[in-house]
Protein backbone atom coordinates (compact mmCIF):
# COMPACT_ATOMS: atom_id res chain seq x y z
CA UNK A 1 0.00 0.00 0.00
CA UNK A 2 0.82 3.50 -0.12
CA UNK A 3 0.76 5.41 3.05
CA UNK A 4 1.23 9.50 3.73
CA UNK A 5 2.18 9.79 7.44
CA UNK A 6 1.43 12.42 9.13
CA UNK A 7 3.82 13.61 12.36
CA UNK A 8 7.45 12.42 11.95
CA UNK A 9 7.55 12.45 16.34
CA UNK A 10 8.14 8.85 17.80
CA UNK A 11 4.92 7.46 16.38
CA UNK A 12 4.90 8.90 13.19
CA UNK A 13 8.72 7.77 12.56
CA UNK A 14 8.54 4.45 14.27
CA UNK A 15 5.38 3.68 12.16
CA UNK A 16 7.02 4.43 8.91
CA UNK A 17 10.08 2.91 8.97
CA UNK A 18 8.02 -0.78 10.35
CA UNK A 19 5.46 -0.27 7.79
CA UNK A 20 7.97 0.22 5.32
CA UNK A 21 10.14 -2.88 6.69
CA UNK A 22 6.69 -4.57 6.24
CA UNK A 23 6.89 -3.46 2.01
CA UNK A 24 4.56 -0.99 2.25
CA UNK A 25 5.70 2.34 0.13
CA UNK A 26 5.73 5.64 2.83
CA UNK A 27 5.73 9.22 2.79
CA UNK A 28 6.01 10.81 5.99
CA UNK A 29 4.68 14.53 6.30
CA UNK A 30 5.35 17.49 8.66
CA UNK A 31 5.48 20.44 9.50
CA UNK A 32 9.16 20.76 10.61
CA UNK A 33 11.54 20.34 7.42
CA UNK A 34 14.56 19.41 10.09
CA UNK A 35 12.96 16.02 10.46
CA UNK A 36 11.82 15.94 6.65
CA UNK A 37 15.19 16.64 5.78
CA UNK A 38 16.74 13.74 7.86
CA UNK A 39 14.73 11.45 6.95
CA UNK A 40 14.86 12.01 2.96
CA UNK A 41 19.00 11.75 3.74
CA UNK A 42 17.80 8.35 5.63
CA UNK A 43 18.39 9.35 9.18
CA UNK A 44 16.05 9.23 11.75
CA UNK A 45 14.99 12.31 13.83
CA UNK A 46 14.36 10.55 17.21
CA UNK A 47 16.41 8.26 19.10
CA UNK A 48 14.95 4.69 19.68
CA UNK A 49 16.63 1.16 19.55
CA UNK A 50 17.17 -0.62 15.85
CA UNK A 51 15.16 2.57 14.22
CA UNK A 52 18.03 4.28 12.21
CA UNK A 53 18.55 0.78 10.11
CA UNK A 54 15.62 0.27 9.45
CA UNK A 55 15.34 3.91 7.98
CA UNK A 56 18.55 4.28 6.18
CA UNK A 57 17.60 0.65 4.93
CA UNK A 58 14.18 2.12 3.65
CA UNK A 59 15.27 5.20 2.37
CA UNK A 60 17.84 3.50 0.43
CA UNK A 61 15.22 0.85 -1.61
CA UNK A 62 13.09 3.90 -2.35
CA UNK A 63 10.03 2.76 0.09
CA UNK A 64 10.72 5.48 2.70
CA UNK A 65 11.09 9.55 1.86
CA UNK A 66 9.56 12.47 3.28
CA UNK A 67 7.67 16.29 2.40
CA UNK A 68 6.02 18.99 3.77
CA UNK A 69 3.43 19.53 0.67
CA UNK A 70 0.21 17.33 2.01
CA UNK A 71 -1.35 17.87 -1.29
CA UNK A 72 0.69 15.52 -3.18
CA UNK A 73 1.51 13.24 -0.02
CA UNK A 74 -2.54 12.86 0.17
CA UNK A 75 -3.02 12.66 -3.41
CA UNK A 76 -0.24 10.01 -4.01
CA UNK A 77 -0.94 7.49 -1.02
CA UNK A 78 -4.24 5.18 -0.75
CA UNK A 79 -4.44 5.71 3.13
CA UNK A 80 -3.19 8.46 5.17
CA UNK A 81 -1.98 7.92 9.03
CA UNK A 82 -2.11 11.06 11.54
CA UNK A 83 0.08 10.82 14.12
CA UNK A 84 0.61 14.49 15.42
CA UNK A 85 0.69 15.13 18.70
CA UNK A 86 -2.22 15.46 21.15
CA UNK A 87 -0.43 17.43 24.10
CA UNK A 88 -2.40 18.56 27.62
CA UNK A 89 -2.95 22.04 27.70
CA UNK A 90 -2.57 23.68 31.78
CA UNK A 91 -5.82 22.38 32.66
CA UNK A 92 -5.20 18.58 31.80
CA UNK A 93 -7.52 19.07 28.55
CA UNK A 94 -6.02 17.59 25.30
CA UNK A 95 -5.46 19.99 22.62
CA UNK A 96 -6.26 18.05 19.24
CA UNK A 97 -5.39 21.68 17.30
CA UNK A 98 -3.10 19.68 15.37
CA UNK A 99 -5.12 16.55 14.42
CA UNK A 100 -7.83 19.26 13.18
CA UNK A 101 -5.67 20.89 10.94
CA UNK A 102 -3.85 17.92 9.11
CA UNK A 103 -7.21 16.32 9.10
CA UNK A 104 -8.69 19.19 7.51
CA UNK A 105 -5.92 19.60 4.72
CA UNK A 106 -6.16 16.23 3.94
CA UNK A 107 -9.58 16.60 3.57
CA UNK A 108 -8.90 19.91 1.21
CA UNK A 109 -6.26 17.69 -0.59
CA UNK A 110 -9.12 15.21 -1.39
CA UNK A 111 -12.02 17.28 -2.54
CA UNK A 112 -11.53 16.70 -5.83
CA UNK A 113 -10.18 13.02 -5.73
CA UNK A 114 -12.37 10.30 -7.01
CA UNK A 115 -10.08 7.91 -5.63
CA UNK A 116 -10.23 5.59 -2.23
CA UNK A 117 -8.46 7.02 0.41
CA UNK A 118 -9.20 6.30 4.04
CA UNK A 119 -7.67 8.30 6.92
CA UNK A 120 -6.46 6.64 9.68
CA UNK A 121 -6.51 8.44 12.82
CA UNK A 122 -3.24 7.28 15.45
CA UNK A 123 -2.94 10.27 17.63
CA UNK A 124 -4.19 9.49 21.37
CA UNK A 125 -8.12 10.91 21.29
CA UNK A 126 -10.75 11.11 23.97
CA UNK A 127 -14.03 8.93 23.27
CA UNK A 128 -15.73 10.76 20.58
CA UNK A 129 -13.02 13.49 19.61
CA UNK A 130 -12.42 11.31 15.90
CA UNK A 131 -16.66 11.22 15.33
CA UNK A 132 -17.37 14.26 16.89
CA UNK A 133 -14.30 17.02 15.99
CA UNK A 134 -12.52 15.31 13.04
CA UNK A 135 -15.05 13.72 10.93
CA UNK A 136 -17.24 17.23 10.89
CA UNK A 137 -14.14 18.84 10.03
CA UNK A 138 -12.85 16.33 7.19
CA UNK A 139 -16.43 16.35 5.88
CA UNK A 140 -16.17 20.57 5.89
CA UNK A 141 -13.16 20.38 3.79
CA UNK A 142 -14.24 17.21 1.29
CA UNK A 143 -17.62 18.86 0.71
CA UNK A 144 -19.22 15.80 1.41
CA UNK A 145 -19.68 13.63 3.65
CA UNK A 146 -17.43 10.48 4.32
CA UNK A 147 -17.85 6.94 3.26
CA UNK A 148 -18.10 7.24 -0.18
CA UNK A 149 -14.70 7.22 -1.53
CA UNK A 150 -13.21 8.69 1.85
CA UNK A 151 -12.81 6.10 4.80
CA UNK A 152 -12.10 7.04 8.35
CA UNK A 153 -11.19 4.75 10.77
CA UNK A 154 -8.93 4.53 14.32
CA UNK A 155 -6.31 2.75 15.38
CA UNK A 156 -4.48 3.27 18.47
CA UNK A 157 -0.98 2.93 18.94
CA UNK A 158 0.68 0.96 22.17
CA UNK A 159 4.51 1.44 21.82
CA UNK A 160 6.71 2.28 24.35
CA UNK A 161 9.72 4.92 24.02
CA UNK A 162 12.87 2.37 24.13
CA UNK A 163 11.36 -0.46 22.93
CA UNK A 164 8.90 1.16 20.02
CA UNK A 165 10.57 -1.21 17.43
CA UNK A 166 9.74 -4.23 19.18
CA UNK A 167 6.12 -3.26 20.69
CA UNK A 168 5.41 -1.97 16.82
CA UNK A 169 6.90 -5.29 15.14
CA UNK A 170 5.10 -7.50 18.18
CA UNK A 171 1.95 -5.55 19.48
CA UNK A 172 -0.45 -7.44 21.79
CA UNK A 173 -3.52 -7.14 19.38
CA UNK A 174 -4.17 -4.08 16.42
CA UNK A 175 -7.66 -2.39 17.39
CA UNK A 176 -9.42 -0.51 14.77
CA UNK A 177 -12.48 1.36 14.81
CA UNK A 178 -14.43 2.73 11.43
CA UNK A 179 -17.27 4.58 10.33
CA UNK A 180 -18.04 1.55 7.96
CA UNK A 181 -16.70 -1.90 7.07
CA UNK A 182 -14.31 -0.38 4.02
CA UNK A 183 -12.44 1.78 6.22
CA UNK A 184 -12.42 -1.18 8.83
CA UNK A 185 -11.07 -2.93 6.25
CA UNK A 186 -8.31 -0.32 4.68
CA UNK A 187 -7.09 0.10 8.45
CA UNK A 188 -6.32 -3.67 8.86
CA UNK A 189 -4.70 -4.11 5.29
CA UNK A 190 -1.96 -1.99 6.62
CA UNK A 191 -1.26 -4.36 9.81
CA UNK A 192 -1.11 -7.88 7.09
CA UNK A 193 2.32 -8.83 8.09
CA UNK A 194 1.82 -8.09 11.78
CA UNK A 195 1.73 -11.01 13.47
CA UNK A 196 -1.29 -9.85 15.88
CA UNK A 197 -5.20 -10.26 15.99
CA UNK A 198 -7.02 -7.80 14.66
CA UNK A 199 -9.47 -6.51 16.72
CA UNK A 200 -12.50 -4.35 15.85
CA UNK A 201 -14.31 -2.15 17.56
CA UNK A 202 -16.28 1.09 17.67
CA UNK A 203 -14.46 4.16 17.15
CA UNK A 204 -15.18 5.68 20.99
CA UNK A 205 -14.25 2.19 22.07
CA UNK A 206 -11.05 2.10 20.27
CA UNK A 207 -10.42 5.75 21.47
CA UNK A 208 -11.22 4.37 24.67
CA UNK A 209 -9.52 1.58 24.73
CA UNK A 210 -6.34 3.51 24.94
CA UNK A 211 -6.76 5.44 28.10
CA UNK A 212 -8.00 2.36 29.63
CA UNK A 213 -4.73 0.86 28.95
CA UNK A 214 -2.44 4.17 29.98
CA UNK A 215 -4.82 4.88 33.15
CA UNK A 216 -3.97 0.91 34.31
CA UNK A 217 -0.40 0.65 33.77
CA UNK A 218 -0.01 4.14 35.53
CA UNK A 219 -2.45 2.37 38.57
CA UNK A 220 0.15 -0.73 38.05
CA UNK A 221 3.09 1.70 38.57
CA UNK A 222 1.72 3.46 41.80
CA UNK A 223 0.10 0.37 43.24
CA UNK A 224 3.74 -1.48 43.05
CA UNK A 225 5.30 1.72 44.99
CA UNK A 226 2.61 1.85 47.33
CA UNK A 227 2.69 -1.94 48.36
CA UNK A 228 6.67 -1.58 47.98
CA UNK A 229 6.82 1.65 50.51
CA UNK A 230 4.50 -0.32 52.96
CA UNK A 231 6.87 -3.35 52.84
CA UNK A 232 9.98 -1.61 53.34
CA UNK A 233 8.37 -0.08 56.68
CA UNK A 234 7.63 -3.65 57.40
CA UNK A 235 11.19 -5.08 57.02
CA UNK A 236 9.91 -7.24 53.71
CA UNK A 237 11.58 -7.12 50.29
CA UNK A 238 8.73 -6.01 47.94
CA UNK A 239 10.88 -7.66 44.69
CA UNK A 240 9.71 -10.96 46.29
CA UNK A 241 6.12 -10.23 47.21
CA UNK A 242 5.40 -8.29 43.88
CA UNK A 243 7.15 -11.17 41.93
CA UNK A 244 4.86 -13.84 43.69
CA UNK A 245 2.18 -11.31 43.35
CA UNK A 246 2.92 -11.66 39.14
CA UNK A 247 2.86 -15.32 38.89
CA UNK A 248 -0.42 -15.49 39.66
CA UNK A 249 -2.13 -15.79 36.56
CA UNK A 250 -5.60 -17.23 37.35
CA UNK A 251 -6.48 -13.77 39.97
CA UNK A 252 -3.99 -10.97 39.50
CA UNK A 253 -2.77 -10.63 36.52
CA UNK A 254 -6.01 -12.27 34.96
CA UNK A 255 -9.63 -10.53 33.24
CA UNK A 256 -10.98 -11.75 36.83
CA UNK A 257 -11.51 -8.99 39.49
CA UNK A 258 -11.25 -6.65 35.43
CA UNK A 259 -15.08 -6.54 34.77
CA UNK A 260 -16.25 -2.80 35.18
CA UNK A 261 -19.78 -2.93 37.31
CA UNK A 262 -20.46 -2.73 41.17
CA UNK A 263 -18.52 -2.38 44.38
CA UNK A 264 -16.69 -4.91 45.96
CA UNK A 265 -17.35 -5.79 49.04
CA UNK A 266 -17.36 -9.70 51.47
CA UNK A 267 -15.38 -10.77 54.63
CA UNK A 268 -11.74 -10.21 53.25
CA UNK A 269 -11.28 -7.07 50.59
CA UNK A 270 -12.70 -4.20 52.85
CA UNK A 271 -11.13 -5.62 55.97
CA UNK A 272 -8.17 -6.21 54.09
CA UNK A 273 -7.90 -3.01 52.90
CA UNK A 274 -8.51 -1.44 56.05
CA UNK A 275 -6.03 -3.01 57.83
CA UNK A 276 -3.39 -2.26 55.49
CA UNK A 277 -4.07 1.35 55.84
CA UNK A 278 -4.12 0.83 59.66
CA UNK A 279 -0.35 -0.58 59.56
CA UNK A 280 0.60 2.43 57.27
CA UNK A 281 -0.56 4.85 59.95
CA UNK A 282 1.30 3.24 62.34
CA UNK A 283 4.64 3.15 60.49
CA UNK A 284 4.05 6.76 59.43
CA UNK A 285 3.21 5.81 55.79
CA UNK A 286 0.54 7.68 53.29
CA UNK A 287 -0.64 4.90 50.65
CA UNK A 288 -2.90 7.77 48.50
CA UNK A 289 -3.91 5.00 46.20
CA UNK A 290 -5.11 2.68 48.64
CA UNK A 291 -6.81 4.92 50.82
CA UNK A 292 -8.82 6.12 47.96
CA UNK A 293 -10.54 2.86 47.49
CA UNK A 294 -12.73 2.53 49.80
CA UNK A 295 -14.15 5.92 48.46
CA UNK A 296 -14.69 5.09 45.57
CA UNK A 297 -15.99 1.79 46.53
CA UNK A 298 -18.83 3.83 48.15
CA UNK A 299 -19.54 6.53 45.29
CA UNK A 300 -20.07 3.26 43.26
CA UNK A 301 -22.94 2.18 45.77
CA UNK A 302 -24.32 5.62 45.77
CA UNK A 303 -24.41 5.78 42.11
CA UNK A 304 -26.38 2.56 42.59
CA UNK A 305 -28.79 3.94 44.76
CA UNK A 306 -29.13 7.15 42.71
CA UNK A 307 -29.87 4.49 39.45
CA UNK A 308 -32.95 3.50 41.02
CA UNK A 309 -33.91 6.62 42.76
CA UNK A 310 -33.99 8.25 39.20
CA UNK A 311 -36.96 5.86 38.07
CA UNK A 312 -39.12 7.75 40.48
CA UNK A 313 -40.98 4.10 41.23
CA UNK A 314 -40.81 3.06 44.83
CA UNK A 315 -41.73 -0.88 43.75
CA UNK A 316 -38.21 -2.36 44.10
CA UNK A 317 -36.63 -6.15 43.24
CA UNK A 318 -33.45 -6.59 44.03
CA UNK A 319 -32.25 -10.15 42.68
CA UNK A 320 -28.86 -11.49 44.31
CA UNK A 321 -27.81 -9.47 47.41
CA UNK A 322 -25.45 -11.58 48.96
CA UNK A 323 -21.81 -9.96 47.74
CA UNK A 324 -21.25 -12.31 44.72
CA UNK A 325 -23.27 -15.23 43.73
CA UNK A 326 -23.39 -18.97 44.66
CA UNK A 327 -22.88 -17.63 48.60
CA UNK A 328 -24.49 -16.84 51.33
CA UNK A 329 -22.08 -14.71 52.78
CA UNK A 330 -23.84 -11.05 53.64
CA UNK A 331 -20.85 -9.75 55.47
CA UNK A 332 -19.85 -6.15 54.16
CA UNK A 333 -22.11 -7.25 51.15
CA UNK A 334 -22.10 -3.61 48.93
CA UNK A 335 -26.03 -4.74 47.65
CA UNK A 336 -27.02 -4.67 51.29
CA UNK A 337 -25.62 -1.37 51.92
CA UNK A 338 -27.68 -0.16 49.04
CA UNK A 339 -30.95 -2.02 50.39
CA UNK A 340 -30.63 0.29 53.46
CA UNK A 341 -30.34 3.22 51.16
CA UNK A 342 -33.33 2.23 48.89
CA UNK A 343 -35.41 1.69 52.34
CA UNK A 344 -34.27 4.94 54.11
CA UNK A 345 -35.36 6.23 50.84
CA UNK A 346 -38.73 5.02 51.14
CA UNK A 347 -39.08 2.49 48.55
CA UNK A 348 -41.08 -0.77 48.47
CA UNK A 349 -38.44 -3.60 48.03
CA UNK A 350 -39.01 -7.46 47.71
CA UNK A 351 -35.75 -9.10 47.83
CA UNK A 352 -34.71 -12.60 46.22
CA UNK A 353 -31.50 -14.60 46.82
CA UNK A 354 -31.86 -18.52 47.02
CA UNK A 355 -28.57 -19.19 48.49
CA UNK A 356 -29.52 -16.42 51.24
CA UNK A 357 -32.94 -17.89 51.65
CA UNK A 358 -31.26 -21.56 52.62
CA UNK A 359 -29.24 -19.87 54.79
CA UNK A 360 -31.91 -18.01 56.83
CA UNK A 361 -33.71 -20.91 57.14
CA UNK A 362 -30.32 -23.33 58.35
CA UNK A 363 -27.61 -22.35 57.33
CA UNK A 364 -24.54 -20.70 59.52
CA UNK A 365 -25.61 -17.10 58.41
CA UNK A 366 -28.61 -17.47 60.23
CA UNK A 367 -27.71 -15.81 63.36
CA UNK A 368 -26.24 -12.91 61.17
CA UNK A 369 -29.33 -12.80 58.97
CA UNK A 370 -31.57 -13.06 62.21
CA UNK A 371 -29.22 -9.83 64.61
CA UNK A 372 -27.50 -7.82 62.13
CA UNK A 373 -29.93 -7.58 59.65
CA UNK A 374 -33.39 -8.53 60.92
CA UNK A 375 -34.99 -5.01 58.78
CA UNK A 376 -33.80 -6.88 55.33
CA UNK A 377 -34.21 -10.28 56.33
CA UNK A 378 -38.09 -9.40 56.63
CA UNK A 379 -37.85 -8.33 53.14
CA UNK A 380 -37.05 -11.23 51.36
CA UNK A 381 -39.24 -13.56 49.46
CA UNK A 382 -38.63 -17.41 48.36
CA UNK A 383 -39.99 -17.00 45.04
CA UNK A 384 -38.01 -14.87 42.22
CA UNK A 385 -41.50 -14.65 40.41
CA UNK A 386 -43.12 -13.37 43.43
CA UNK A 387 -39.68 -10.76 43.37
CA UNK A 388 -40.81 -9.58 40.04
CA UNK A 389 -44.50 -9.46 40.47
CA UNK A 390 -43.75 -6.61 42.62
CA UNK A 391 -41.73 -4.59 41.30
CA UNK A 392 -41.32 -1.74 39.17
CA UNK A 393 -37.73 -1.93 39.26
CA UNK A 394 -35.52 -4.66 39.12
CA UNK A 395 -31.88 -4.58 40.58
CA UNK A 396 -29.77 -7.52 39.33
CA UNK A 397 -27.12 -7.87 42.26
CA UNK A 398 -25.17 -11.42 41.47
CA UNK A 399 -24.80 -13.03 38.58
CA UNK A 400 -26.95 -16.12 39.12
CA UNK A 401 -27.88 -17.87 36.81
CA UNK A 402 -31.49 -18.40 37.17
CA UNK A 403 -31.78 -14.13 36.45
CA UNK A 404 -31.48 -14.21 32.76
CA UNK A 405 -34.02 -16.77 32.01
CA UNK A 406 -36.60 -15.20 35.09
CA UNK A 407 -36.19 -11.56 33.42
CA UNK A 408 -37.16 -12.75 29.84
CA UNK A 409 -40.80 -12.47 30.16
CA UNK A 410 -40.28 -9.48 31.77
CA UNK A 411 -40.71 -5.73 29.57
CA UNK A 412 -43.18 -3.52 31.59
CA UNK A 413 -40.33 -2.95 34.32
CA UNK A 414 -36.93 -1.20 34.41
CA UNK A 415 -34.39 -3.52 34.91
CA UNK A 416 -30.95 -1.84 36.42
CA UNK A 417 -28.01 -4.41 36.49
CA UNK A 418 -25.07 -3.97 38.67
CA UNK A 419 -22.84 -7.09 36.66
CA UNK A 420 -24.01 -7.49 33.30
CA UNK A 421 -25.79 -10.52 34.11
CA UNK A 422 -24.92 -13.63 31.47
CA UNK A 423 -27.19 -14.96 29.34
CA UNK A 424 -29.05 -12.11 28.48
CA UNK A 425 -31.02 -12.68 25.32
CA UNK A 426 -29.37 -10.12 22.44
CA UNK A 427 -33.35 -9.71 21.28
CA UNK A 428 -34.90 -9.01 24.93
CA UNK A 429 -32.35 -6.21 25.37
CA UNK A 430 -32.98 -4.28 22.41
CA UNK A 431 -36.43 -4.52 23.07
CA UNK A 432 -36.54 -3.47 26.47
CA UNK A 433 -34.15 -0.17 25.35
CA UNK A 434 -33.70 2.59 27.98
CA UNK A 435 -35.88 0.11 30.43
CA UNK A 436 -32.45 -2.06 30.59
CA UNK A 437 -29.70 0.14 32.05
CA UNK A 438 -26.05 -1.19 33.32
CA UNK A 439 -24.20 0.33 36.03
CA UNK A 440 -21.65 1.27 33.68
CA UNK A 441 -22.07 -0.02 30.13
N1 LIG B 1 5.26 8.72 22.25
C1 LIG B 1 4.68 7.59 22.52
O1 LIG B 1 5.27 6.68 23.11
C2 LIG B 1 3.25 7.35 22.11
C3 LIG B 1 2.73 6.06 22.16
C4 LIG B 1 1.43 5.83 21.75
C5 LIG B 1 0.63 6.89 21.33
N2 LIG B 1 1.15 8.16 21.32
C6 LIG B 1 0.28 9.24 20.84
O2 LIG B 1 0.60 9.45 19.46
C7 LIG B 1 0.53 10.84 19.13
C8 LIG B 1 1.88 11.31 18.64
O3 LIG B 1 2.82 11.19 19.70
P1 LIG B 1 4.36 11.44 19.46
O4 LIG B 1 5.02 11.14 20.77
O5 LIG B 1 4.80 10.72 18.24
O6 LIG B 1 4.34 13.03 19.20
P2 LIG B 1 5.60 13.96 18.85
O7 LIG B 1 5.35 15.24 19.55
O8 LIG B 1 6.88 13.23 19.07
O9 LIG B 1 5.45 14.18 17.28
C9 LIG B 1 4.39 14.87 16.70
C10 LIG B 1 4.85 15.35 15.32
O10 LIG B 1 3.76 15.92 14.64
C11 LIG B 1 4.24 16.98 13.86
N3 LIG B 1 3.15 17.84 13.42
C12 LIG B 1 2.46 18.76 14.12
N4 LIG B 1 1.56 19.38 13.34
C13 LIG B 1 1.66 18.82 12.11
C14 LIG B 1 1.00 19.06 10.87
N5 LIG B 1 0.03 19.96 10.76
N6 LIG B 1 1.37 18.32 9.82
C15 LIG B 1 2.33 17.39 9.93
N7 LIG B 1 3.02 17.14 11.08
C16 LIG B 1 2.68 17.87 12.16
C17 LIG B 1 5.26 17.65 14.77
O11 LIG B 1 6.15 18.49 14.06
C18 LIG B 1 5.95 16.42 15.36
O12 LIG B 1 7.05 16.02 14.57
C19 LIG B 1 0.05 11.54 20.40
O13 LIG B 1 -1.36 11.63 20.36
C20 LIG B 1 0.47 10.59 21.50
O14 LIG B 1 -0.33 10.73 22.66
C21 LIG B 1 2.44 8.41 21.68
Amino acid sequence: MKVAIFGLGYVGTVSAACLAKLGHEIIGVDVSSVKVDQINAGASPIVEAGLAELISVAQSAGRLKATTNVFDAVRWADVSLICVGTPSRPNGSLDTAYAQKVISDIGSALKESTSRHTVIVRSTLLPGTTVGVLQPILEEALGRACGGNVGLAYNPEFLREGSAVKDFDEPPFTVVGGIDEASISDAAAVYDGVKAPINRVDIPEAEMIKYACNAFHAVKIVFANEIGNFAKAHGVDSHVVMDMVCQDRKLNLSSYYMKSGFAYGGSCLPKDVRAILFGARDHDISLPMLESLSHSNELQIHRAVRMVLAQKKRKVAVLGFSFKAGTDDLRESPTVEMIEALLGKGCDLRLYDKNVSWAKLMGANKAYIESVIPHISNLMVPDINEALAHAEVVVIGNNSEEFAPALQTTRDKVVIDLVRLRGLDQTWLEQMGEHYQGICW
